[in-house]
């Protein structure tokens, strides 16, 4: 059994959910001005961790749009990117000259979306690949890579809530928070 050591009573909201409501609205005008018109989107969504955020995204993008899901895991039970990601599920169909747009949760070391836009470009070869992440953690970034879209720009604290967790809780939260030392 995994034990939380963590308590929720001591979490601070650092973005609200009226907060990531607007921003995904916001970000949704943009994507559907950056793929061409009357053309299929193929929405990505990264698990577990952009859930809530592709969800709440895809209710405001006016394209068609597509909905498919892979599974990749880079944290185990730490608070520290292991760096030992591990690819679960990368079951699609093929993208191949198709729109595509990668939802991520939260743009850490960088090494996931390093990994995700070569595999994407290797593998599918699509006709446009736009990545979005909800959060940017600029000032913990170990390669030199950026999303095309993000929603906020964030310090180096680990994060909970929307989706994003800590041994596996806090995913179900509306807003995002952290706990402070
Ligand atoms: P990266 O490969 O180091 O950029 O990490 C990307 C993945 O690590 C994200 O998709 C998240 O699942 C996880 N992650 C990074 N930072 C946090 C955080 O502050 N809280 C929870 N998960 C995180």
């Amino acid at each position: 059994m995994i034990e939380l050591d963590k308590d929720i009573n001591d979490l601070k909201i650092l973005i609200s959910e009226q907060q990531i409501q607007e921003k995904a609205k916001e970000l949704a005008l943009k994507i559907d001005s950056v793929f061409p018109q009357n053309e299929t989107v193929y929405l990505i969504c990264v698990l577990k961790g952009s859930v809530m955020f592709f969800t709440e995204l895809s209710k405001h993008i006016k394209h068609n749009i597509q909905m498919e899901f892979i599974r990749i895991s880079s944290y185990g039970h730490e608070t520290k990117s292991s760096q030992n990601m591990q690819a679960i599920d990368l079951t699609l169909p093929n993208l191949n000259d198709k729109n595509v747009l990668i939802v991520e949760d939260i743009i850490d070391t960088g090494l996931t979306a390093r990994f995700l836009t070569d595999m994407f470009k290797i593998k599918h070869q699509p006709k446009k690949l736009i990545f979005v992440s909800l959060l940017n953690k600029k000032c913990a970034r170990q390669i030199d890579i950026e999303p095309d879209l993000y929603g906020f720009e964030i310090d180096d604290k680990f994060v909970v809530g929307y989706g994003l967790d800590y041994k596996g809780f806090f995913r179900n939260l509306p807003y995002i928070g952290y706990f402070p030392n």
